[in-house]
């Protein structure tokens, strides 16, 4: 029996890589997101992948992979990067990575939210120049966090946990999330509106995954809905949000700051976000926490080497695939 190969297009933390131990891996060994070209010949007769949001995943690969792969395993929670339709008409499963990293993002959408609140970084960067400096009654002041309205945007599992550590802060919550049943009971306050919601927060999270549907959902026209002292949050996806009207907001003071983890055109930031200290800008960190890389390794992993088996992966986001006859198989002696 040869062992099933799997293609991992970027080295994972090493308790995952040891988790992959008996199957026949190859790993791309580079410091960057795998060149196309290499990742096109590298795919051809894998059983398994584990893609990064860096691979897009789409007919072209898929046709490049071959008939044998079963699975494409996300390492990641979101997986816009994949043609879900693409591979479920072709019978192949798809995984991702949720609930292990849910409070090591909204930890983040925290830090960020502090961090432009209270000018953190901006104060860091100061001091850094080695100014000269005394203590004033209005130096660099920012805005109040507790005791005001936190918005979150996308009520699921992460804006539901940004919402519980508002509670700390003695802050009123105000979610807006047509997603959500209209029955379900939920903490916080719900906004039958976005524009409701925008027009009522100090703080603006969001927390929806990337579609046609939220493509640009924070434009030029609803960043004027926001007060003039809000800050918004981004720790979900760039293109939810159209940075060139943001950084035209934030240059203009049409809102007080930005805390930013994701960017329209990843790796590239707009340069007037960058050129702008109300921006606190962080390089899509959200689950980069030594434990909750370890953990996203592992659900990849253990989704991979089930669909090896014959086995329904844990968090499979495609499950029509699992009942339908046209589910690729693992292939047989292995
Ligand atoms: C990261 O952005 C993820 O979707 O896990
Ligand atoms: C500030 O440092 C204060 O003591 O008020």
């Amino acid at each position: 029996m040869t062992a099933a190969s799997v293609l991992v297009t970027r080295r994972l933390p090493a308790r995952a890589m040891e988790q992959l131990s008996g199957l026949d891996v190859e790993v791309w060994p580079g410091e960057t997101a795998m060149p196309r070209a290499d990742l096109l010949r590298a795919v051809a007769g894998k059983d398994a992948m584990i893609t990064l949001l860096t691979e897009r995943v789409d007919d072209e690969l898929l046709d490049a992979a071959g008939e044998g792969l079963v699975i494409v395993a996300n390492y990641a929670v979101g997986y816009d990067n994949i043609d879900v339709d693409a591979c479920t008409r072709r019978g192949i499963m798809v995984s991702n990575t949720p609930d292990v990293l849910t409070d090591a993002t909204a930890d983040m959408a925290w830090a960020l939210l502090m961090a432009a609140a209270r000018r953190v970084a901006e104060g860091d960067r100061f001091l850094r120049a080695g100014p000269e400096w005394v203590w004033g009654p209005e130096m660099m002041l920012g805005q109040d966090v507790h005791h005001r309205t936190l918005g979150i945007v996308g009520y699921g599992r992460i804006g539901q946990a940004v919402a519980a550590r508002a509670s700390g802060f003695a802050m009123e919550v105000l979610w807006f999330d047509p997603l959500v049943p209209s029955d379900a009971v939920l903490p916080g306050r719900r906004c039958e509106t976005l524009d409701e919601l925008l027009g009522a927060s100090d703080f603006v999270s969001l927390h929806v995954s990337l579609s046609a549907g939220t493509h640009h959902l924070i434009n030029a026209e609803r960043l004027r809905q926001m007060r003039p002292t809000a800050v918004l949050v981004n720790a979900a996806r760039g293109p939810v949000v159209d940075e060139a009207a943001l950084a035209e907001a934030l240059d203009t003071g049409v809102i007080f700051a930005a805390g930013l983890d994701v960017y329209e055109r990843e790796p590239e930031v707009d340069a007037r976000l960058r050129a702008n200290p109300r921006a606190v800008l962080a390089p899509h960190l959200g689950s980069a926490t030594v434990d909750t890389r370890d953990a996203m390794g592992k659900v990849a992993v253990t989704n991979v080497r089930a669909a090896l088996q014959g086995e329904h992966p844990p968090t499979l986001v495609n499950p029509a695939v699992w009942g339908s006859p046209s589910r690729r198989r693992p292939r047989a002696g292995r």
